[in-house]
């Protein structure tokens, strides 16, 4: 699963789990708890303690956070990685145009030579971790009031970066609060920013089943690509893209295993989960629910909608906006099947009940007593909740949704005036042409409809200053409104330098639409933020409670996009009373392909159909069920930003790359449920197949040590 994306307006605004039952956890390495391990071993873990972190050849060593949202795994001495396809989604699409469409058709770099390079992306290698909690309450962190202390971290997290940075400049250093901020880890990573596209799938079968199966099982899609990590020639450390790198010689590197698994194999999951909110309270899941996935959910459909009309019209369009779709629907169906999940499973009520023995246990200890208050907690969600609703209809509706509102947002950043008063700098900015990622007609027509959609959903008093002009001078038209923006400002010129001057920046209508609009973000993030302090201190507390009353049950924190680990067993799962299996056949591939009104999704070229109709499958067929494995279930407990993450054997060896979760368990972000929650994986024998016979990628094969 993908890590959901930011919603950090880029470059302008300064926007800003539970304890162990059965198999639930994310675990950080270097400090996993005994009792973890020891249930690993009896699922049938081979590897000793130390294999896991510390170890020479520690298995974590050859894990990557990939570029920020996904997760990878090195498995070649040259460096090379396997992530998702949906990882690697924007770097080939980038690469697309109608006349190479390495998207539709696949890729496949026949020497490093022809190995694609990527602007803006990285591979991080985690180098080591510890717990600086006890550190930082000497230096007083607990005694400063909760709003106060990200300023202190930053200086301690400045101080120990300067450190390690003077022993080794490869290195950077990172402080993030585990257990709500109860404690903080410091973190140090290695980045390699030269990253090579090198293989890839056509798209049919790398998002086989398209949004329709996403989220979804059974599943058939073989969603995986394939990078190289470069590195400078002399030290074969990291270094910035260059002509001359070479390929990165890692010490370690996972070996891929063709031999398959079977039901109740033990399976393990080492990746970067991005998010999840198992603490949270019930106030907060209600917020959650209400306020953010559902706002979400609808405006998104409303976009999405109007998206795919003009993609279906044009390849081209189709071509520019694959991904942003893709990215979009991601979390508009995962808003829906979480919100679906809380109130089936009843989540909320659940979380009241513990709520009520975290009470009694309060009551009789006299632990946090005056501090964790639950009608405190109810008082501020309740106060947050409208500029809460307010603020996910405004991101939804103007961060990003266009071409236009990015630009109107990112321009405002150019009018301060930098340099000193007596000499102030010309404030310029310069759009570069990026007309290969948007499409006018498509642009405008979201930009109407996001806006008429805004206003049927907030309050009137969060409506920008644009809405009395859109009534006044537009008679309420909002495409009239749209199409005079783009006709009269500056801002969708591309390439030229935009100069402002304090006195006429307002002139133009598009950067008086940008201040109209980021006027009411300012507000509502202002009153967010009043709120949120105290919201966080509470919710800090009741981790805390948790954490103490069932003190002798090993916990983790929830995730925060660093490196976990999490076990299991490969595992069938029941849907609806109906047995869903944990394994899908070539079979089942080639009778979704092309089928009914989801040709779109399933469709596959003849030579994959071929392919995928073998008869004989030779060495890729699992010796048990003497089928054509594609994708497989472990009860892994992953997220979003697990995707890409490599999935273990008990011997440390690659079965599958994790790549989705189940619609049935959506709600594992809040809560996880062991009956119903479950990774879903593609085969490495499926991964390698498509690799061999019809990439015939042998030069990868061999330097994988796949013997041909
Ligand atoms: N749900 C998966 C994730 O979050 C896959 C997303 C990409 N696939 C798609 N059909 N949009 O990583």
């Amino acid at each position: 699963m993908r890590k959901k994306s930011s919603i950090l307006l880029a470059g302008l605004l300064a926007l800003s789990a539970g304890s162990a039952k059965a198999d639930e956890g994310m675990w950080t390495l270097y400090n996993l708890p005994q009792a973890v391990y020891e249930q690993m071993k009896t699922y049938g873990f081979n590897l000793p303690y130390d294999a896991l972190y510390s170890g020479d050849d520690a298995i974590m060593k050859s894990v990557v956070n990939f570029s920020g949202f996904c997760s990878g795994v090195v498995v070649s001495p040259d460096g090379l990685v396997f992530t998702n396809h949906h990882c690697g989604f924007e770097a080939i699409r980038s690469h697309s145009t109608v006349e190479h469409d390495y998207m539709l058709n696949g890729f496949y770099a026949k020497s490093y030579e022809e190995e694609l390079p990527n602007e803006n992306m990285f591979v991080s290698f985690m180098v080591e971790q510890k717990d600086i909690t006890d550190e930082l309450t000497k230096k007083g962190l607990y005694n400063l009031p909760i709003n106060k202390q990200s300023e202190f971290l930053d200086s301690i997290e400045n101080v120990m970066s300067k450190e390690v940075k003077a022993a080794d400049p490869t290195l950077r250093l990172e402080i993030k609060p585990y257990f709500e901020g109860n404690k903080f880890y410091a973190t140090t990573y290695r980045d390699f920013t030269d990253l090579r596209l090198v293989f890839t799938v056509p798209k049919s079968m790398g998002k086989f089943g398209g949004e329709t199966d996403n989220w979804m099982w059974p599943r058939q899609t073989c969603d995986y690509s394939v990078f190289r990590i470069y590195a400078d020639p002399k030290t074969n450390g990291p270094a910035a893209y260059s002509k001359d790198n070479v390929p990165y010689r890692p010490k370690h590197w996972t070996k891929v295993s063709l031999d398959g698994y079977k039901d109740g194999d033990f399976a393990m999951t080492i990746g970067y989960p991005g998010t999840t909110n198992r603490y949270l309270s019930s106030y907060g899941i209600k917020e959650r629910r209400d306020a953010e996935n559902a706002p979400r959910a609808q405006v998104r459909g409303v976009k999405q909608q109007i998206m795919i009309r003009h993609m279906r019209a044009d390849e081209a369009v189709r071509i520019k906006y694959d991904s942003k779709y893709a990215q979009s629907s991601n979390y508009w169906k995962n808003s829906i099947g979480m919100n679906k999940c809380i109130d089936s499973i009843g989540i909320i009520r659940q979380k009241q009940e513990f709520e009520q023995r975290i009470k009694a246990y309060q009551d009789t200890t006299g632990y946090l007593k005056g501090k964790l208050d639950f009608d405190k907690m109810k008082d501020l969600y309740a106060k947050r909740f409208d500029v809460q609703y307010v603020f996910t209809n405004w991101i939804e509706a103007f961060n990003r949704t266009s071409e236009f509102n990015t630009r109107a947002l990112q321009v405002l950043g150019g009018m301060e005036v930098k340099g000193p008063k007596d000499k102030p700098a010309k404030q310029y900015v310069q759009f570069e042409d990026n007309s290969n990622a948007w499409d006018e007609a498509l642009d405008k027509d979201v930009m109407a409809a996001l806006l008429k959609n805004y206003r049927e959903h907030v309050d009137a008093k969060y409506l920008p200053a644009c809405y009395a002009k859109i009534d006044k001078d537009f008679g309420g038209d909002y495409k009239k409104f749209v199409d005079y923006l783009y006709a009269k400002s500056i801002l969708m010129k591309s390439g030229e330098k935009i100069f402002f001057n304090k006195k006429n920046y307002k002139n133009d209508p598009g950067v008086q639409y940008g201040l109209d609009i980021k006027a009411i973000y300012d507000e509502v993030i202002e009153k967010i933020r009043a709120l949120a302090p105290e919201i966080k201190q509470q919710e800090r507390y009741l981790c805390d409670a948790k954490v103490r009353m069932e003190e002798d049950l090993p916990h983790y924190s929830d995730a925060n996009f660093t490196m976990r680990l999490s076990y299991g067993q490969v595992k069938d799962l029941v849907v609806g009373g109906k047995p869903a299996g944990y394994y899908t056949t070539s079979e089942s591939i080639v009778e979704k392909m092309n089928t009914g009104d989801k040709v779109v999704d399933y469709y596959a070229e003849p030579e994959l159909r071929d392919l995928m109709s073998a008869k004989d499958f030779g060495r890729y067929t699992d010796k048990e069920s003497g089928k054509m494995q594609l994708c497989f279930l472990t009860n892994n407990d992953i997220t979003g930003g697990n995707s890409g993450s490599p999935m273990f054997d008990g011997n440390g060896n690659l079965i599958g790359l994790a790549f989705d979760g189940n619609w049935d368990s959506l709600s594992s972000d809040i809560r996880f449920d062991p009956v119903l929650a479950r990774c879903i994986g593609v085969d490495m024998r499926y991964v390698i197949y498509l690799m061999d016979k019809w990439g015939h990628a042998d030069r990868l094969l061999k330097e994988m040590g796949i013997d041909k």
